[in-house]
């Protein structure tokens, strides 16, 4: 098996055989999901802790099902934004988690680099469901099967991601799994909204919005992260969405198969219309869907080291 791995922390940290293997294995996870029996015993006498620091809805609710369907214990823990800033406390409540003998720890935080301390220092699997701007993998691999399930391929395809590219986590993430599995990315947004230098990761940049969805296969739109801003990036809503919110008319001018895709959580009427987001080009729900299996394939791949404060026979 090539996959060997304790920690899931971004796909930067991936070569393309890896994220092959991962999109690979959720086939049988999806027919499981959808079946009317849903469960596997994969993760029996497991325990699976979700750690958010951050707001979450459909990231954390789809890991409680993935783990629940591999039938793991699941325990969210509720922790309070506020009462965690620094490294050093992450750690101790890291160290109270494996005391605990938990084999799986699904953290979200607003620091870039928390998963990493977290799997450095414990013997469970650390997933990172989002560090700040960084890197969302299991968003970006979930994006990734929803693109080659509709488009069977990733050589040469057009992938153009649309909006906040500067706070988006999710757009980091693709970029770095696209562009390995040999995809043509592209970012279209406000000049403020799109990270200088971003073209060194291979990335076409495009600040006309109608000029980009010319040629593009698929377009994931990006939330603007208005609570992320520490000063104005762009005028106005109403300039921005003058200028890049995805609405029909923009979308009759793409290819007519172009395929739309969203993280969620959508402001529908600021980067993406109700139309756009409700239409046949939308993949917005599939990707939900997909969500939970690619989270079962995570689960199922990555190999927690054994846990020294567990009791042996
Ligand atoms: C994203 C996130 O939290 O990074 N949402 C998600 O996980 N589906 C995107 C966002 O918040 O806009």
């Amino acid at each position: 098996m090539l996959f060997n791995r304790k920690d899931l922390l971004g796909l930067e940290f991936l070569d393309k055989k890896e994220i092959q293997i991962i999109l690979d294995s959720v086939k049988p996870f999806k027919s499981l999901f959808m079946r009317s029996v849903k469960k596997a015993p994969t993760l029996v006498g497991k325990t699976v802790v979700t750690l958010f620091y951050e707001p979450s809805t459909r990231t954390r609710t789809s890991f409680e099902i993935a783990a629940k369907r591999l039938s793991a214990d699941v325990v969210n823990l509720a922790v309070n934004a506020s009462s965690v800033v620094k490294g050093e406390s992450l750690i101790d409540t890291g160290k109270t988690l494996a005391a605990m003998n938990a084999d799986y720890i699904i953290i979200r935080h607003s620091m870039t680099g928390a998963p990493d301390i977290l799997a450095r220092n414990l013997d469970a699997s650390v997933i990172n469901a989002g560090d700040g701007f960084h890197e969302h993998p299991t968003q970006g691999l979930l994006d990734l099967y929803t693109i080659f399930e509709k488009k069977k391929k990733f050589e040469n395809l057009k992938v153009l991601l649309v909006g906040d590219i500067l706070h988006s986590r999710v757009a980091k993430s693709n970029i770095w799994a696209l562009t390995k599995m040999g995809a043509d990315v592209a970012v279209a947004g406000p000049p403020t909204l799109i990270p200088q230098g971003i073209e060194k990761l291979g990335v076409k940049v495009f600040y006309n919005l109608d000029e980009a969805l010319k040629t593009a296969d698929v377009v994931n739109i990006l939330r603007i992260q208005l609570e992320r801003q520490k000063e104005n990036l762009f005028p106005s809503v109403h300039e921005y969405v003058e200028l890049y919110q995805l609405t029909k008319d923009r979308l009759a001018k793409a290819k007519s198969n172009v395929l739309v895709m969203h993280p969620g959580p959508m402001n529908r009427g600021i980067e993406i219309s109700s139309e756009v987001a409700d239409s046949v080009n939308a993949v917005i729900n599939e990707q939900v869907t997909n969500g939970i299996a690619v989270r079962m394939a995570i689960l199922f791949l990555l190999k927690p080291k054994a846990n020294k404060n567990a009791y042996s026979d």
